[in-house]
């Protein structure tokens, strides 16, 4: 017997606002055509004065707990991918903890950008082999809105709000690839390239928040090959290969970058699960987004092998395969 961390749950929420790329036309010098093109994202959610990345993070965790059947004592840890956390400190997992009534366990954040749903999948699925834990929420949540330079048009159009969660649940497994559950992971950083996307602010330097920089074109170049070779790797720790994919939710930065590394990885586009349409580049929150919209669409089923896939600032990046 292998044990294995099986999602049992997925939720999502998006903030009721809808900014289209329209919106944008009257503040900087671009088009709706330009962003649609160059990015295939046609609107973004933005979030309510009131609301914050731990709110987002709550909305979805109800709804992958409602998912699951099961209740807030019934989970062991909470794991949650941000990079705009609510406060400094204490983790934003804390506040979830707490509006969550949950009195028991463990709560703590991930902080690897776009690259952070997966490396907390890498985590809670650790936790759960290692016999640390049973039940692990684990959330992906921004409000990257709130460190927008909105003068910057080279990134102000590309990024939205919202949140994702996954319950992944100890189950035992036969230790095939036939098995439910995370298959295996692969996670990589290369911080000489940390210049490539950053917030320009923080506590122990400017004492500010900062606004996104990016150099999109080189960020670009570095993805597609990154991308591609972190799928292939994590396929092959599995035992897999291209042939055994049903879908692969990629990180929703730029469709262009999604379908460059389909091609790389000799998949159709009519597997892959994508929604950069709809919500723009949602960092951490991107791939439990996607998940999560791509079981109420229909496409991924129960028995369903997927890969997920994600680069961002540091740079950090990774895959993890699972049946879901
Ligand atoms: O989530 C983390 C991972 N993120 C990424 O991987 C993002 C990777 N990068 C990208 O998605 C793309 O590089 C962008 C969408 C950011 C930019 O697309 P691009 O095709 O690489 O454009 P570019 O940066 O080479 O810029 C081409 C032109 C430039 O004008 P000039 O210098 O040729 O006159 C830009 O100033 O497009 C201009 N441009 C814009 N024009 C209209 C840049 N942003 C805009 C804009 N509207 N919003």
């Amino acid at each position: 017997m292998t044990k294995r961390a099986v999602v049992r749950g997925v939720g999502h929420y998006l903030p009721e606002r809808v900014i289209p790329n329209a919106w944008f036309e009257d503040r900087v010098e671009t088009t709706d055509e330009w962003i649609r093109t160059r990015t295939g994202i046609e609107r973004r959610h933005f979030a309510a004065d009131d609301e914050t990345t731990a709110s987002l993070a709550l909305a979805a965790a109800r709804a992958a707990l409602d998912n699951a059947g099961l209740l807030p004592d019934d989970i062991d840890a909470i794991i949650l991918a941000t990079s705009t956390p609510d406060l400094t400190f204490p983790a934003t997992a804390t506040m979830v903890q707490a509006a969550l009534g949950m009195t028991r366990g463990f709560a703590f954040d991930v902080q690897a950008v776009c690259a952070g749903f997966v490396f907390a999948l890498a985590n809670a699925n650790a936790l759960i082999v290692s016999g640390q834990a049973s039940r692990v929420l684990v959330i992906g949540a921004e409000t990257f809105s709130r460190i927008l330079d909105m003068d910057d048009r080279a990134t102000c159009v590309l990024f939205g709000d919202g949140a994702g969660a996954l319950v992944l649940e100890a189950q035992d497994g036969a230790g095939t690839a036939d098995d439910r559950g995370i298959l295996s992971a692969d996670i990589n950083s290369d911080g000489r390239f940390r210049d490539m996307l950053y917030v320009d602010g923080g506590v122990s330097t400017t004492g500010t928040a900062g606004v996104v920089r990016m150099q999109g074109n080189a960020l670009f170049r570095q993805a597609v090959e990154k991308l591609a070779a972190t799928a292939d790797a994590a396929l092959a720790k599995a035992g897999l290969g291209h042939g055994d994919v049903d879908w692969i939710v990629p990180h929703q930065a730029n469709i262009r970058i999604i379908q460059g590394t389909a091609k790389k990885l000799t998949m159709s586009m009519d597997n892959v699960v994508v929604t950069v349409q709809d919500h723009g580049n949602t960092s951490a929150a991107s791939i439990p987004l996607a998940l999560s919209v791509g079981v109420g669409r229909g496409q991924i089923k129960p028995g369903d092998l997927i890969v997920t896939e994600a680069i961002g600032g540091g740079l950090a990046w990774g895959a993890v395969v699972l049946r879901w």
